[in-house]
């Protein structure tokens, strides 16, 4: 271990200018400079389509080579080395996932549109963090304008809505539980407790993990979350789910929220939101739809039937990171009351929270969302939809939505490849099963062929249990990816399962 020396270095003189290199690091021209360069390199994988997975580096090469980019000076400031920020550059666009790419197939990270990533750099640049009107403006208005467009194809009222964006969908799916909680608890905040009630909520089983992750970080165990059961396509199954809310009150849970899925991370399924309000209805429960995935297919015409039912919602959450292909992260919170959105965090701070909110103050969103300091995330959503518009998203996301079903319609004729699912967005999972493939292998031969398949460089996709069986999950996400590449991906994932077969590597 080091000792800190607490012995100062000699001062020097009062109010000394610092040293030159901290001028020229703010210099305008030198931006411009760096500026370009990184734009250009950036450019370099928007013209580049060939089929690409992903190259995983040693962590411990890849240590070395960030190591050696570093400077080795400490006392002085180092000058500005074009070559350095090139090769750091190069280093980080060569171990990203090559998200344009036809072959990137593998998680719900897409290109973003490269406008909306330079907002995202104009943001770092101009600096309007957004929980406070004072310090966003600009964000604060645009996060309300955004409420309101969206909001209007949820189908709520924008006088009686509101819309937060927050950091991933993971926090908001948490905040949106913290509000339910307070409209069924509202003493919990400040006095803690629950006089022995027990807190629960109602989930499906295929709940993307920051639900019950959120629920245990509000201190709901485990025992205390209700998995309602699917049916054939995975949705939740609502003449089952009655049942169930009724067994969880004997139980002695008091269930406060049913958490529905639009679009689940595995198969992208939507939960029948229409019956599920009525059920909700009847047993008194907020209903909050996760639809980090799938809420932005309201944007189409062709597509947003999906949602049927979801103006019924309590909450809503909505990733825009995801299938609106801006910079992560940009998650919008949406609430049918607005009002209701006070109820997450309730707590006094003189140092930010006014006692009598002027009209600036009230477009403040740090009351209602966890974050002090928040990314102007909706800065780069919002500039696309003030330049293009609407269809710009719909369009691309109904074209991955139909690749979607046209490559299950290719698996169906395959008889070596069994479909999983019908897909409802643009998720497809399905497995290989070629002859010679003994039944209890078929587990561990999908994550055989999926690990092979990434390590061949040309394709990157993932897996899932579904059942407990491993299934192949391909998550289409580019506009360049035709059925011509979900050919070339089950050709390679044939000589992905031969090989295997050949090496006896399947048992
Ligand atoms: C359905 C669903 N909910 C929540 C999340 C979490 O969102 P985030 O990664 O933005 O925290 C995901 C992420 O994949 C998801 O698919």
């Amino acid at each position: 271990m080091t000792q800190i020396d607490d012995r100062c270095a000699a001062p020097a003189a009062p109010s000394a200018p610092p040293g030159e290199g901290v001028g020229e690091a703010f210099d305008a021209r030198r931006f411009r400079e760096s500026a370009g360069a990184v734009a250009a390199r950036l450019a370099g994988p928007l013209t580049d389509l060939s089929v690409r997975g992903l190259a995983l580096t040693d962590p411990a090469e890849l240590t070395a080579a960030a190591r050696a980019l570093m400077t080795a000076e400490r006392d002085r400031i180092a000058p500005h080395d074009p070559a350095r920020l090139d090769a750091i550059m190069d280093l980080y666009v060569r171990t990203g996932i090559p998200v344009h790419s036809p072959g990137a197939m593998g998680r719900q990270f897409s290109g973003v549109v490269p406008l909306a990533g330079v907002m995202d750099f104009a943001g770092a640049m101009v600096s309007q963090p957004a929980s406070f009107y004072e310090a966003g403006q600009l964000p604060s208005v645009a996060e309300r304008i955004m409420g309101e467009e969206l909001g209007r194809l949820i189908g709520w009222d924008p006088a009686a809505a509101a819309m937060v964006t927050t950091s991933g969908g993971s926090l908001a799916n948490l905040t949106a539980l913290l509000a339910a909680r307070a409209r069924a608890f509202p003493a919990l905040w400040t006095r803690g407790g629950t006089d022995g009630v027990r807190p629960a909520v109602a989930v499906g089983a295929d709940a993307h993990y920051s639900v019950t992750r959120a629920a245990g970080v509000m201190g709901i165990g485990e025992t205390q979350i209700v998995r309602l059961p699917l049916d054939a396509a995975r949705r939740i199954d609502v003449r089952r789910a009655g049942p169930a809310l009724a067994a969880a009150r004997r139980r002695g849970l008091s269930v406060f929220c049913l958490v529905a899925s639009a679009g689940t991370t595995s198969v992208g399924a939507f939960d029948p939101l229409d019956e599920l309000a009525g059920l909700c209805r009847e047993h008194g429960l907020w209903l909050h739809v996760d639809g980090a995935h799938g809420a932005s297919l309201l944007v189409s015409g062709e597509l947003r039937g999906r949602l049927r039912g979801v103006e019924h919602a309590d909450s809503l959450t909505w990733d825009a990171h995801k299938l609106m292909f801006v910079p992560a992260p940009c998650t919008m919170l949406f609430y049918r009351d607005g009002a209701r959105s006070l109820g997450a965090f309730r707590q006094r701070a003189s140092y930010v929270f006014d006692e009598e909110p002027d009209e600036y103050a009230a477009l403040d969103s740090g009351g209602r969302n966890f974050e002090c300091t928040k990314r102007p995330m909706i800065m780069p959503l919002w500039t696309l939809w003030a330049m293009h518009g609407p269809a710009l998203f719909a369009q691309k996301i109904e074209h991955v939505c139909r690749l979607a079903r046209d490559a299950h319609g290719l698996l169906l004729a395959e008889p070596d490849f069994e479909a999983v699912h019908a897909p409802q967005a643009n998720i497809l999972c399905f497995r290989h099963r070629p002859r010679g493939l003994a039944a209890p292998d078929v587990h561990r031969f999908q994550n055989a062929v999926r690990n092979r398949v990434r390590g061949g460089g040309s394709f990157f996709i993932s897996k899932v249990d579904i059942d407990g069986t491993a299934a192949l999950r391909a998550v289409l996400m580019s506009h360049h990816t035709t059925l011509d590449h979900v050919r070339m991906l089950l050709a390679e994932i044939r000589d992905a399962g031969r090989a295997l077969l050949a090496e006896g590597a399947d048992r």
